[in-house]
């Protein structure tokens, strides 16, 4: 069964930060003040979210992303709304961002932790009124502070991630969040515009009866994982794909589920970006209980080398990655 959630009781997300800042291993505050930007930030884009038909941000902004991607509108504008609030906030000397091909430099070189973000996940859900969200993930920079950050900062490893979480504007807008002390949900209230905790210390179940993969891609699926969703599809698994990996995973890791972005044909490396999407969702994952794999190794060991590199992803209930491993 699902694990229910016992209702709110009232605890803002800045009251959880606070009372939680002893879990942080240099608990200067600044990672927290960093997290309540973020939240900031999620408040602000779901706003533009929110009303994305009625103020001409829905469709396409015109312009290719280094990824090849056609940008659209909300992507650019999360983008910048991102920015601007990490940049105001003061905790954050560079950022890394899907939008970016560079690092972006805040100004704050004083400040300790670097963030690298998926600033809207699921772009082409945007003009369809369904679940999209946001990514983000948190160093400790490497290089001294004072200096300018460098590509060093981001390349540290999955494992040396500070925090990583997501902001998912679905049916309700959530922000989920681990600093590596498990996982903790909040629910936005628009009416108090307040995220209070709705979700505390989310595990996923250890095995699951759902899979979720671009199943048009099939033909182009490595062998083992056809066999894999041969053997979903004979055990009646339900296959759920919203086409926004945010959503996908948040579903899976609550119900229990896998997801799978294997190499293609179209992307032989995967379609997913290893520091901004796989590495926060397999560092959310490993604390809820799961695991992440691209098939060879835990995505969080991979060793990055490119800021915007891909990866496949395999990704979800303990039982059922490993089932897909052999
Ligand atoms: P983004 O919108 O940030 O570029 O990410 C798109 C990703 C992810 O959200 C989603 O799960 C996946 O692309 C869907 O890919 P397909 O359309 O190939 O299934
Ligand atoms: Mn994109
Ligand atoms: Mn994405
Ligand atoms: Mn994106």
């Amino acid at each position: 069964p699902v694990k229910t959630y016992a209702l709110p009781v009232g605890v803002t997300l800045d009251r959880y930060i606070m009372r939680k800042q002893s879990d942080f291993s240099f608990a200067t505050g600044e990672l927290s003040q960093l997290l309540r930007d973020i939240a900031l930030a999620g408040k602000i884009i779901n706003r533009e979210i929110n009303r994305a038909g009625l103020i001409d941000v829905t469709g396409a902004y015109g312009a290719n992303n280094v990824q090849g991607e056609c940008q659209q509108k909300l992507d650019v504008i999360a983008n910048i709304r991102f920015i601007r609030a990490l940049k105001n906030g003061g905790e954050v000397c560079a950022i890394i961002s899907e939008e970016d091909e560079e690092i972006i430099y805040t100004g704050n070189d004083h400040a300790k932790y670097v963030v690298a973000m998926d600033p809207l996940d699921g772009s082409s859900n945007i003009d369809v009124n369904v679940s999209i969200g946001t990514i983000f993930s948190i160093y400790r920079r490497v290089t001294p502070t004072g200096t300018r950050a460098t590509i060093d900062d981001f390349m540290q490893g999955g494992r040396k991630q500070v925090a990583a979480g997501y902001i998912l504007y679905g049916s309700s807008t959530m922000l989920v969040y681990t600093t590596g002390h498990g996982i903790s949900g909040f629910t936005y209230d628009h009416s108090l515009g307040e995220f209070f905790l709705s979700h505390a210390e989310i595990n996923s179940p250890v095995t699951g009866t759902i899979y979720s993969c671009n199943e048009g891609n099939y033909p182009m699926f490595p062998a083992a994982v056809r066999d894999y969703v041969d053997s979903c599809r004979q055990k009646n698994f339900m296959a759920r794909y919203i086409g926004s990996l945010v959503a996908d995973f948040h579903r899976n890791m609550i119900k229990g589920g896998i997801y799978l972005y294997p190499p293609t044909e179209k992307t032989p490396k995967g379609k997913l970006r290893l520091l901004y999407e796989c590495f926060p969702l397999a560092f959310l994952a490993e604390q809820a209980g799961g695991r992440a794999s691209d098939g060879f190794r835990d995505i969080l060991d991979i060793e990055p080398t490119n800021l915007h590199q891909r990866t496949p992803l395999y990704i979800g209930a303990r039982q059922l990655v490993e089932e897909l491993l052999g």
